[in-house]
């Protein structure tokens, strides 16, 4: 009986909120991400975020979709005046610009969101002007180094690679 096509991938099937602490990659004060799927296929990825309170992700613009489901807390942009809540879906189109915080407003002290992001993020000052990236290679970068750094090794980062 065939059970796997040749040239097929492996699945990926796995606890997404993990139990071990250093699987969370730090990104910023108070903002962590957890890798689920890294696919240097399609340039997207997928993984869970997560922001404590008085943590920003800062302004950036999506050239790609996002799309987001909130699993836990309460978060906002500070472009909009809706608050994403523990069972919010949230679509991002190409062009969109925003800064996500957990503060007073969105009135909860942690979120933990899961998005699938296609292509980059691409970190912009007040005027418009670009101050850094992101992409599916430079999430796995940052998650080979912390992996080393913490302990698990960086070869961890492999098994989310696609
Ligand atoms: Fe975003």
């Amino acid at each position: 009986m065939i059970t796997q096509l040749p040239g097929i991938r492996p699945e990926i099937a796995l606890q997404a909120i993990p139990d071990d602490e250093r699987v969370w990659v730090p990104q910023a004060p108070e903002v962590w991400f957890r890798p689920l799927l890294l696919n240097t296929v399609t340039g997207s990825w997928c993984n869970l975020l997560r922001v404590r309170k008085a943590g920003v992700l800062s302004r950036h613009i999506h050239p790609s979709w996002v799309t987001g489901l909130v699993l836990k807390g309460a978060w906002r942009y500070l472009e909009h005046d809706w608050v994403a809540r523990e069972g919010s879906f949230v679509y991002e189109p190409p062009g969109e610009i925003h800064t996500l915080v957990v503060d007073e407003a969105a009135g909860a002290q942690e979120m933990v969101t899961f998005f699938n992001i296609h292509g980059a993020m691409v970190y912009v000052d007040a005027q418009g002007a670009v101050t850094a990236y992101e992409d599916v290679f430079t999430k796995i970068g940052m998650c080979r180094r912390h992996y080393e750094a913490c302990g698990l090794g960086g070869g961890y980062v492999d098994q989310f690679i696609r």
